[in-house]
């Protein structure tokens, strides 16, 4: 099966103006705390970039991968990162920057990584929650657009790596 780009689901304007959205608020929300983005590896990116660049509170970042387990068919393994924090975080007030919560096992996973190593508080801001496909129960703090079931791209997100450069979020539909 080959794909194509389909229609754009979010142009890049309203992708901006909600990132600065974002921003306002979690610098009001954090403006007496000492801020760590924590930028999951490698959708959200572009997300965290201009989303740190928006904040008028000073944070710091660091960066992490997990592996992933989107193979239904992959033999079960414990979740880990495949790149871990190097900023220690215990006692610290952990921001978690994802591109989208799909099902949900993802997120849940990382918590779970990122709390055992006792931070003050842990928060998730996502860019996108594809809500309908939710498997498991994930509280999300922050969040930047609702999206219907389909599979997007751009902004960070990829399909088989490629993508990730557009400017805006589209749709990618069977060719
Ligand atoms: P979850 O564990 O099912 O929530 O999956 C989350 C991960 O799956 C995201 O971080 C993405 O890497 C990937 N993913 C889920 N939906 C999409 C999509 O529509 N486009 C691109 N990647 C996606
Ligand atoms: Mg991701």
């Amino acid at each position: 099966m080959s794909y194509r780009l389909g229609t754009v689901l979010i142009p890049e304007a309203a992708i901006q103006q909600r990132v600065r959205e974002l921003a306002q608020v979690i610098s009001q929300d954090y403006a007496d705390r000492d801020l760590l983005l924590i930028c999951v590896l490698k959708g959200a990116a572009i997300f965290w970039a201009d989303l740190c660049r928006a904040l008028s509170i000073p944070c710091q970042s660091d960066f992490v991968a997990m592996e992933s387990y989107g193979d239904a068919t992959a033999p079960q393994q414990e979740p880990h990162f495949t790149k871990a924090a190097t900023v220690a975080l215990t006692g610290r007030d952990i921001l978690v920057v994802e591109d989208i919560i799909d099902t949900g096992h993802t997120i849940v996973h990382l918590r779970q990584l990122l709390q055992a190593q006792g931070p003050r508080s842990l928060r998730l801001c996502t860019l996108l929650d594809k809500a309908e496909r939710r498997a498991v129960r994930v509280p999300i703090e922050y969040c930047g657009f609702l999206i219907p079931n389909a599979f997007v791209v751009g902004y960070g997100l990829d399909y088989a790596q490629q993508y990730r450069h557009l400017r805006d979020i589209a749709v990618l539909e069977a060719a």
